[in-house]
């Protein structure tokens, strides 16, 4: 499908026509402008010609496209070895093609293209018509096909969550995209790149990696994977994959974990993707056979009280209320050089079936103006997310949640840990001991770093469903 109906020589409006556009040219060309803004972070020359390669490209009379194209790097390096590989004078037209909805970006591929075409012997005015016909400045979601065209699909498609769409286009998506493929830009883009490629296809693309792993994508995978199979995953530096537009300032790298993924359509239903996550570059038989945490301790989220002043009180505070309400507790600004310092804090314990006294009533309400919207909840005596029925009397461990490694701090009884931190209490066969040792094995810093998400400045995000997964190393199976 490349019929055009693009005038070629129309890309960026000139600004005295913007007085004649109506109001929804206006708000669309707006819109426009914000999707690119917020998804235009275009991909080096090295990362996409490793991905052509890996393609196969260029490949007999195989027809190609990159669906929002950018600024051209995948169509100019897909065109260059291809007009390479080709005898002088052989002309790319439906063999190649882009799309991309912004037009500025659109002028910015032409003209890369037109760049390459004079290189390899194509008059200037011939390669700017050429390159005119070969990027269409449209938008690859409302007005792409829905059925197969293309052998290769390569690029690096937006990656936007759907509430930071602008809305008007947000609106035309929901009429394009299925339920499974619409939380984001770039689900969109996969869902449909699924169904625009040839049987025996191939679709090379650079994306964020959470489409991989998110259980919130699960569905979208299981729908690729009616037909699309995975050849090649990989990860990719965030430095060296990406630059941005030059109109752009440089800035600090893009906030996503890239990879470079193959996929295969039609290749044998039993290879084909499901719902079960895919964690790029991991060997999973490392860990088999190795006994879980979660079969010997309690993996449990340490409660937010809401804000400090409040259910959590500082020494002051609390020297003025009294002692049979009040229990230490310990964040992990407590941890210093990896052991458990003084607590500075103490928390309020209350029962939801029992008022508390009126020193503890009259302290609530002169502060309960200052909790945060989330944290006002129910009973104005119980903290957002109460702690009453916790046993405390057993030593524990605490695990901060974000982290470059799990490592564990160990917490006496009677104190108790706040703030979304992972507390640990040692359940059946293992003592607290063996668990802090398998915390700080390498293994444990190798499973982390396969299956936590990862978070910037290689921070990793440790949730009790991960830690409950930990192998241990030192307990034999
Ligand atoms: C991440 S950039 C990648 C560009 C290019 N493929 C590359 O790798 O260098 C994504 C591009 O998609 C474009 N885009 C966003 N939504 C689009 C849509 N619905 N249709 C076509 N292009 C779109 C953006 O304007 C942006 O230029």
């Amino acid at each position: 499908m490349t019929g055009d109906t693009l005038n070629p020589t129309v890309c960026a409006q000139p600004q005295s026509l913007l007085l004649f556009d109506d109001a929804e040219t206006t708000a669309r060309r707006a819109a426009i402008d914000e999707l690119h803004a917020r998804t235009a972070i275009y991909t080096t020359s090295p990362v996409v010609d490793d991905l052509l390669k890996r393609l196969g490209w260029p490949d007999a009379d195989s027809r190609l496209v990159d669906p929002s194209c950018g600024d051209g790097m995948f169509l100019a390096r897909a065109l260059d070895t291809l007009l390479a590989a080709r005898p002088a004078g052989f002309d790319p037209r439906g063999q190649i093609e882009g799309w991309e909805i912004h037009p500025a970006a659109c002028v910015d591929a032409r003209s890369r293209i037109a760049a390459i075409l004079a290189s390899h012997g194509w008059s200037p005015a011939r390669a700017a018509t050429l390159a005119n016909g070969m990027v269409h400045n449209r938008d690859f979601l409302t007005e792409g096909p829905t059925t197969p065209q293309w052998d290769i699909v390569a690029g690096n498609p937006p990656y936007l969550r759907a509430a930071n769409v602008p809305d008007l286009l947000r609106n035309e998506y929901r009429r394009h995209v299925p339920d499974c493929a619409r939380g984001d830009m770039l689900h969109s883009f996969l869902e449909r790149c699924s169904r625009t490629v040839r049987p025996a296809g191939r679709i090379g693309l650079v994306t964020a990696d959470r489409w991989l792993v998110n259980e919130g994508a699960s569905r979208l995978r299981e729908q690729l994977g009616r037909r699309l199979s995975l050849a090649h995953v990989e990860r990719l530096s965030v430095e060296t994959t990406f630059y941005r537009p030059k109109n752009r300032r440089a800035g600090s790298p893009p906030r996503v974990h890239p990879v470079s993924v193959v996929l295969v359509s039609d290749a044998g239903a039993e290879q084909n993707l499901t719902g079960q996550p895919i964690h790029p570059g991991v060997d999973e038989s490392r860990y088999e056979g190795m006994r879980l945490l979660g079969d010997f301790a309690e993996v449990r989220i340490a409660p937010w009280l809401g804000t400090e002043g409040i259910f959590v009180v500082d020494a002051a505070t609390a020297r003025g209320l009294p002692p049979e309400y009040l229990v230490p507790a310990v964040d992990t600004d407590d941890i210093r050089n990896g052991k458990l310092g003084t607590p500075t804090r103490w928390a309020i314990r209350t029962h939801p079936g029992e008022e508390p006294c009126p020193e503890i009533m009259t302290h609530l309400a002169s502060r309960m103006h200052l909790m945060a919207k989330r944290g006002r909840r129910g009973k104005q005596w119980m903290p957002p997310e109460s702690f009453h029925g916790l046993d405390l009397s057993r030593e524990s461990l605490i695990v901060p949640r974000i982290a470059k490694t799990p490592r564990a701090v160990r917490v006496p009884p009677g104190v108790l840990p706040i703030n979304h931190n992972l507390s640990i209490v040692a359940g059946g066969a293992a003592t607290l001991d063996q668990v802090e040792e398998a915390l700080a094995s390498p293994i444990a810093a190798e499973w982390a770093r396969d299956y936590a998400r990862r978070l910037e400045n290689s921070y990793l995000s440790l949730t009790t469903t991960l830690l409950k997964r930990m192998p241990m190393a030192n307990v034999p199976a």
